[in-house]
């Protein structure tokens, strides 16, 4: 068994602000993160497959190919904007790292199937979060 993974970068903008709070509990819930105008960061996305090598091609699965549908699904859509308001699968949501990378994973979870086995996003170098699909475990 093989894990596989793919590198994504971007940078995009977004405020922490919940509607279930007010907006004094919403300064201290979120602190500097909840600043009105929002605030930026270079994420980091490691996509990993689990999975066999194909016994003919040595592969999981085509690195350009999986490199392609990363930049059309998900580069292409959030990279140099704003998470909270120019993303429709995010709309509604707290843009959360934990939030972001479960959005992520849904945009993934079909043309990947089976073989999309972990997501990981860094906020920052100090803060990242690991997510392995709805309800499931590591
Ligand atoms: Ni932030």
């Amino acid at each position: 068994m093989h894990d596989l993974t793919r590198r994504l970068e971007f940078s995009a903008a977004h405020r922490l602000h919940s509607s279930a709070f007010t907006a004094e509990e919403n300064r201290t819930l979120y602190g500097v993160c909840n600043n009105p105008h929002g605030h930026g960061h270079n994420y980091v996305l490691d996509v990993t497959l689990r999975g066999e090598a194909d016994p003919v091609t040595g592969m999981v699965m085509d690195l350009n190919r999986l490199a392609v549908l990363l930049d059309e699904v998900l580069f292409s859509v959030v990279d140099h904007k704003h998470l909270d308001h120019d993303v429709p699968w995010l709309k509604g949501q707290v843009s959360t790292a934990e939030n972001v990378v479960a959005a992520m994973w849904g945009q993934l979870a079909e043309p990947l199937g089976p073989l999309l086995y972990r997501m990981r996003l860094y906020e920052s170098a100090a803060n990242f979060v690991d997510y392995y699909g709805p309800g499931r475990e590591a």
